[in-house]
């Protein structure tokens, strides 16, 4: 048990955090204040996406800085970093999002979406998919589907209910009463569960046919994760709305959900103000996302493909693993218990490479690098990890 956290009067969210003390971060490597240099194989979990400290957006924000910080609430004056973030977005985007709220996280994006979805169609219910995660809010977690996670806060908003995930008959229990489906394009927390093609075009016909939104959460998957700009792109599916935060702010705290014009207008008279934030489209987080965007129309997709292919091969020939899950950078390697995947997560640590659990996935641990790593600590990351593995068989003899 260690309490360091709590002890400087800060709130611990386990009894086991990593307890690493942060000098510095640039590209892929986080330098400790004792001098060791960790390799980010996780990327803050899908954050830094274009590796810390990123000059383009290091630039971006100083230039923010020297303009103006916060000046009045989200939607009532006009900030050029909020037309560059928004233009670059929606350029990435299919015609019919053509219109995105920017707010603070990934939980508050999928609260917007659901009250969207709510007033839009003038339905109550919502159907969300086992497997699930969409963060911790209210609205959130009701929609996310580990129950243990759950139980402590209920009641949680009513009207909820789960579908089987990839299972196409499942799809007849969505019906007119249904304001939105919310599912997770690629599912994250459920250990990088790729989606049946066919189950997801069933799914967009259902929601078709019955007029319910299709809200899809691509606040981990989104961003180039996958080796596309966005995940849906994989599956010849478009959503009604969109959710985006991690990589999207490029380091600072953003969340956005995208929708159509006549959709979020509900927002503006119906009734007026009907969803409001103080922070949502803050300058600097909007500046950092616009350089973020504009890093994502650049990115070599084919660099990472190519990376990511060899590292899933090599893992996949390991005696310890028993899946490498996969698309693009996002990737879980599964081991036969959990205390495997604990005593890889250490041991990596002490030999320099960061790599992390899964919330609800206990025997796969992790790996979601900088987009922008390049190969000789792809490399350089992929041998720690397979003497990782052999010290982890040998420890299990
Ligand atoms: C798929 C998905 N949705 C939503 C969230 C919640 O985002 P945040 O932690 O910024 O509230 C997360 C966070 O991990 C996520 O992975």
């Amino acid at each position: 048990m260690n309490e360091y956290l709590l002890q400087a009067g800060l709130a611990q969210t386990t009894l086991h955090p990593l307890n690493l003390r942060v000098r510095h971060a640039a590209g892929s490597i986080i330098t400790l204040e004792d001098g060791r240099e960790l390799i980010d194989f996780i990327s803050g979990i899908g954050v830094s996406s274009f590796g810390h400290g990123n000059p383009q957006i290091t630039q971006a924000l100083k230039e923010q800085i020297d303009l103006h910080l916060h000046v009045m609430v989200y939607g009532e004056m006009r900030q050029a970093s909020q037309d560059r973030a928004a233009k670059l977005l929606l350029s990435l985007l299919p015609d019919d999002l053509d219109t995105v709220y920017f707010v603070n996280s990934g939980a508050e994006a999928v609260d917007g979406a659901l009250k969207l979805a709510r007033s839009s169609t003038g339905r109550q219910k919502i159907m969300a998919v086992d497997g699930g995660y969409h963060g911790n809010t209210f609205g959130a977690l009701t929609v996310s589907s580990n129950k243990a996670r759950k139980a402590p806060f209920e009641p949680l908003i009513p009207g909820v209910e789960f579908l089987i995930w990839n299972d196409v008959q499942a799809l007849d229990a969505i019906d007119h009463t249904f304001a939105a489906v919310i599912v997770e394009t690629v599912q994250g927390d459920a250990g990088i569960r790729v989606p049946d093609p066919e189950w997801l075009s069933s799914l967009r016909r259902k929601c078709n046919e019955t007029g319910t939104l299709l809200i899809l959460d691509e606040i981990q998957c989104g961003m180039g994760r996958t080796g596309k700009p966005f995940a849906f792109e994989h599956f010849g599916i478009e959503p009604d709305v969109l959710c985006l935060g991690k990589a999207l702010g490029g380091g600072l705290p953003m969340g956005a959900f995208v929708s159509s014009k006549s959709r979020m207008k509900q927002f503006a008279n119906a009734p007026a103000l009907s969803h409001i934030t103080t922070f949502g489209g803050h300058p600097l987080p909007c500046a950092s996302a616009a350089a973020a965007l504009q890093l994502l129309k650049d990115l070599d997709f084919q660099h990472t493909e190519r990376l990511a292919l060899r590292f899933e091969q090599t893992m996949s020939e390991h005696d310890l693993v028993e899946e490498v899950r996969r698309i693009g950078a996002y990737i879980a390697i599964e081991l036969p218990t959990a205390e495997a995947v604990n005593f890889c997560v250490h041991h990596a640590l002490s030999e320099g490479l960061l790599i992390y659990f899964f919330l609800s996935t206990p025997c796969s641990f992790r790996v979601a690098p900088p987009l922008t790593m390049d190969e000789a600590t792809w490399l350089r990351a992929t041998d720690i990890l397979s003497q990782t593995l052999d010290a982890c068989a040998s420890s299990m003899r």
